[in-house]
């Protein structure tokens, strides 16, 4: 019997397990599939968090049905790990229970205290040191309030009594009953801690950021042993050998292991990761720095944009404005128009993200006319998905990244042709989608699979062929759009002010 690899997905919304079978040629196949969605909290404006406690009972409960599922833990060989990244927990080393709630990757309580370290200019040294600019959305500052808002945990932090770490240290930790304290490369790269190059905690910006490196995780390459999990938690003890963060381990997952390839998931919001080889490029237009991933001596860095709201969008328009009754009519309404009559829609809702991190920015709708109707703010809210890659791929280009050879995409939009066929036409770029979209877990098992050899590398896909849309669009009249684009996000930018 062929093996199987359990992939974890821990993701901002939901927890899912989901088991690989790896058939001949290192072919994955999904077999089964579980999931649990996951409680958000929001104890006060612009905060958000999660229930660690939660994440760790709904990570074992979906792995234990995938292992019924798939026929028992006797098939599986190894297990991999993906996960939300930058979301920050405080846990007590000897009992194992976390001392808060942890904070979410979308939690910007510690604005004031980057504010300051970018206003006493240690933005360029971070920058240059991690790949990171200085925001709240990384780990070191929720790192820092998590050990300042627990009573007795700094001193205790000093004694070596508590444990730090992001989502797969959490889980890791709990799987191997405590054994691992352990994060891979790509996780420990969105906290501010690491030496980008390196691959190894500073010492001068635990200090900086005051967290001590004693209660941080050990850092591995993303396919190396991070432990055996307790063998009662499963029957057996089953070796974790993969891990990284979701949005690396989706690069994995599409196979983007050359300079030049990119991958971009459409979500509520959308990342672009761009493979830009073996040695780190520190942007000049705000994008970030980080690692794609580290096997072994094989390491790609990359280069990182997010658009904060993407899918969002189409979500409003269908649950704030009830001009859509389901997300997928958006594709037929927006084809009932010939052009977008000169609307465009600057989804700013949670301020705009890169290459613009105006974080006061609010949505836009500029170009109305008495005959705007609501197939124009969904034909608007499609393109701007078209329209905001465009920027983040403009500044790969202007920080000298691989030229793009093929833009790969994931995520529930990508179903939308309308909207796929103008990303390829507004990006000038081919764009391809796998017919098998779990590209996050994809890269987890194939890591995991690596780590323990049952492939030789991590170029391995699903089987079935992806659709691809080519450019088609005349040039001035791309430019015209993108003229009326930028318009927009000026004034979306000059509102906020
Ligand atoms: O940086 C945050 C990102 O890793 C979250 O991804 O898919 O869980 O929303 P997702």
């Amino acid at each position: 019997m062929t093996p199987l690899i359990l992939a974890i997905d821990q993701g901002t919304t939901s927890t899912r397990a989901i088991a690989f079978e790896v058939g001949e040629g290192g072919v994955f196949s999904a077999v089964a599939v579980s999931q649990i969605e996951l409680p958000q909290h929001f104890p006060q404006s612009g905060w958000v968090e999660h229930d660690a406690a939660e994440i760790w009972a709904a990570t074992l409960q979906t792995c234990r049905e995938v292992i019924r599922k798939a026929g028992g833990v006797g098939r599986f060989a190894a297990i991999g790990i993906t996960n939300q990244r930058e979301t920050a927990v405080l846990w007590d080393a000897a009992t194992g229970q976390p001392l808060h709630r942890a904070i979410v990757w979308q939690d910007r309580r510690t604005a004031e205290v980057t504010g300051r370290l970018v206003a006493d200019g240690h933005e360029p040294g971070v920058q240059a040191a991690t790949g990171l600019i200085l925001d709240p959305y990384f780990s070191a500052t929720k790192f820092a309030w998590l050990l300042d808002a627990v009573p007795g945990a700094r001193d205790r932090a000093a004694r070596g009594e508590v444990r730090l770490g992001t989502i797969e240290s959490w889980l890791i930790f709990n799987l191997t009953g405590g054994a691992s304290h352990v994060t891979d490369a790509t996780n420990a790269a969105r906290t501010s801690l690491m030496d980008l190059a390196e691959r190894a905690w500073r010492p001068d910006l635990c200090e900086l950021f005051q967290v001590p490196l004693a209660a941080l995780p050990e850092i591995r390459a993303c396919s190396d042993h991070f432990g055996d999990t307790v063998p009662s938690l499963f029957g057996r003890a089953l070796a974790i050998h993969g891990a990284a963060g979701d949005q690396q381990a989706a690069l994995v997952g599409h196979g983007a292991l050359a300079a030049g390839d990119a991958k971009i998931t459409y979500g509520t919001g959308a990342f672009l990761v761009a493979n830009v080889g073996a040695v780190p490029v520190v942007s000049t237009r705000r994008l970030l720095g980080t690692l794609g991933y580290a096997v072994g001596n094989d390491v790609a860095y990359a280069l990182e944009g997010s658009i904060f709201s993407a899918g969002s969008a189409i979500q409003w328009l269908r649950d704030g404005l009830k001009v859509l009754s389901e997300s997928r009519q958006s594709e037929a309404m927006a084809r009932t128009l010939a052009d977008n009559g000169g609307v465009y829609l600057v989804p700013g809702f949670t301020g705009l993200g890169a290459p613009w991190w105006q974080p006061d920015a609010r949505g836009t709708i500029v170009g109305l006319t008495r005959d705007s109707g609501p197939a124009h703010m969904v034909r608007a809210a499609l393109e701007s998905l078209a329209y905001q890659t465009a920027d983040l791929l403009d500044a790969l280009h202007s920080d000298g990244a691989p030229p793009l050879k093929v833009l790969k995409v994931d995520g529930g939009v990508t179903a939308n042709d309308f909207a796929m066929q103008f990303v390829a036409d507004i990006c000038q770029v081919t764009v391809e989608r796998p017919a098998f979209q779990e590209m996050t877990a994809l890269g987890a098992a194939k890591l995991a699979a690596l780590g323990i050899g049952l492939i030789d590398d991590l170029s391995a896909m699903a089987r079935e062929a992806p659709a691809v849309w080519t450019p088609r669009m005349a040039p001035e009249q791309r430019q015209a759009l993108l003229r009326g684009w930028r318009g927009a996000v000026k004034a979306a930018i000059i509102a906020a002010k």
